[in-house]
């Protein structure tokens, strides 16, 4: 039977001490408590105004996640999948964590890793930038290489069983281990600072697809706030994500790697959201290597392959922008640094030998961020909902 006395002591919520509850599970919580605190003591990435005199009207932002600890885009990532692992139980005091990466994601895995003091294996394509095997290894991690990009993924939950320990699978869980709703998100980050600029609400944000998880986040945040902002999704040369998109057909495969680092996929991952996607853009590689080399130019400081492939798509929405009289603003990623790049999309001889050699389309980029249209290029093609382009294709633009 009820009781006014019971009542009222339960008027006033009381929750359990956590010290009642932490002993069958001190080393989650620890574990937990650590990562928080390393949050703590971190900063937002910031957001870079690019000068586009050619895009009158254009507002370009670029969202610089190489200031990260790790320097990419994926610490994020890498935070949220060691805390979502925690939280279901997967990880314990004695587990080897392996992951299947193109790199960026390794590195952050590693550096949270060794924060919790676990071990860590990193399985990736033998192409994977020796820059950063050795940031992995600095990290305490150990990097296995297997021949072809397809691999990767077999190989790490054989690595994980073998050794007893946990496959992370970023391309499985990118997507859910990442708080879309907010709590500050990297699109809600996006949002905050630009609160006091010309155009606050951005009319495209743009991103590459790697395992889709940051596209997913950004996506479902705009629709859950219900922003007035459309969302472009880029690929790379060697990837599936741009004829999915287009097609609808998950089981798409392709047999070569991608040569941008950390986009562009031989499947068809699960992390990839089409559905909160505007549009899309696919962009040659030699393309995303000009937009990477000519922005080089405009900071003062190399940035990733990625990063130009998003400068393309950017630059192409700012373009429909201009033609249609539209004002607003447009947030791309600056995913990393190109620092880790300088034997190969910085090296001449090396794009020589890919047969990437880019100046001619490094100077039609300079030529575009300058007068803000393309030199003596092609006229686009319609081929049913894609339009193609000499630097690639587009779709829903
Ligand atoms: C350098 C770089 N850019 C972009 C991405 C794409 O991010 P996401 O995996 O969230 O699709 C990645 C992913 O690994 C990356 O390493």
């Amino acid at each position: 039977m009820w009781d006014d006395g019971d009542m009222h002591a339960t008027h006033s919520p009381t929750y359990p001490s956590r010290e009642a509850v932490v002993p069958p599970r001190a080393w989650q919580y620890e574990a937990i408590r650590r990562i928080e605190a390393d949050f703590q003591r971190s900063s937002d990435t910031h957001l870079i105004p690019l000068p586009t005199p050619g895009l009158p009207g254009v507002d370009l932002y670029l969202k610089d996640e190489s200031s990260h600890p790790t320097g990419s885009l994926k610490h994020r990532l890498a935070r949220s999948l060691f805390l979502h692992a925690l939280c279901n139980g997967w990880l314990h005091e004695s587990s080897t964590v392996v992951e299947a990466s193109s790199g960026s994601t390794a590195i952050s895995e590693a550096y949270f890793a060794r924060l919790l003091g676990l071990p860590f294996c990193a399985v990736m394509p033998r192409s994977t930038s020796p820059d950063k095997v050795a940031a992995i290894e600095f990290a305490g991690g150990q990097c296995h290489l297997v021949e072809h990009a397809a691999d990767i993924y077999q190989a790490a939950a054989d690595l994980a069983a073998q050794r007893g320990g946990h496959y992370m699978d970023q391309f499985t869980y990118a997507e859910r281990a990442t708080d879309w709703r907010a709590n500050n998100n990297i699109a809600e980050s996006i949002y905050h600072q630009l609160e006091r600029e010309p155009h606050p609400c951005p009319r495209w944000i743009v991103a590459s697809a790697g395992t889709g998880g940051t596209l997913a986040t950004i996506g479902r945040f705009v629709r859950y706030r219900r922003y007035a902002t459309q969302v472009c999704g880029v690929d790379a040369e060697r990837s599936v994500f741009f004829d999915h998109y287009t097609s609808g057909n998950a089981a798409l495969t392709c047999a070569q790697g991608s040569r941008i680092e950390g986009i562009g996929r031989p499947r068809v991952e699960a992390s990839f959201v089409p559905g909160v996607l505007d549009a899309m853009v696919q962009v040659r590689d030699v393309w995303s290597i000009a937009a990477a080399r000519a922005l080089a130019e405009v900071l003062g400081r190399p940035v990733g392959g990625s990063t130009g492939t998003n400068l393309m798509a950017a630059l192409h929405c700012a373009r429909q922008m201009v033609q249609r009289g539209e004002t607003g603003s447009i947030v791309t990623l600056l995913c990393d640094s190109g620092e880790r790049y300088r034997h190969s999309y910085y090296n001449d001889d090396w794009l020589a030998q890919q047969g990437l050699a880019c100046h001619e389309p490094q100077h039609a980029v300079q030529h575009m961020l300058h007068s803000g249209s393309w030199p003596e290029m092609a006229t686009p093609q319609s081929v049913e909902r894609t339009e193609v382009f000499v630097w690639g294709r587009s779709a829903g633009i």
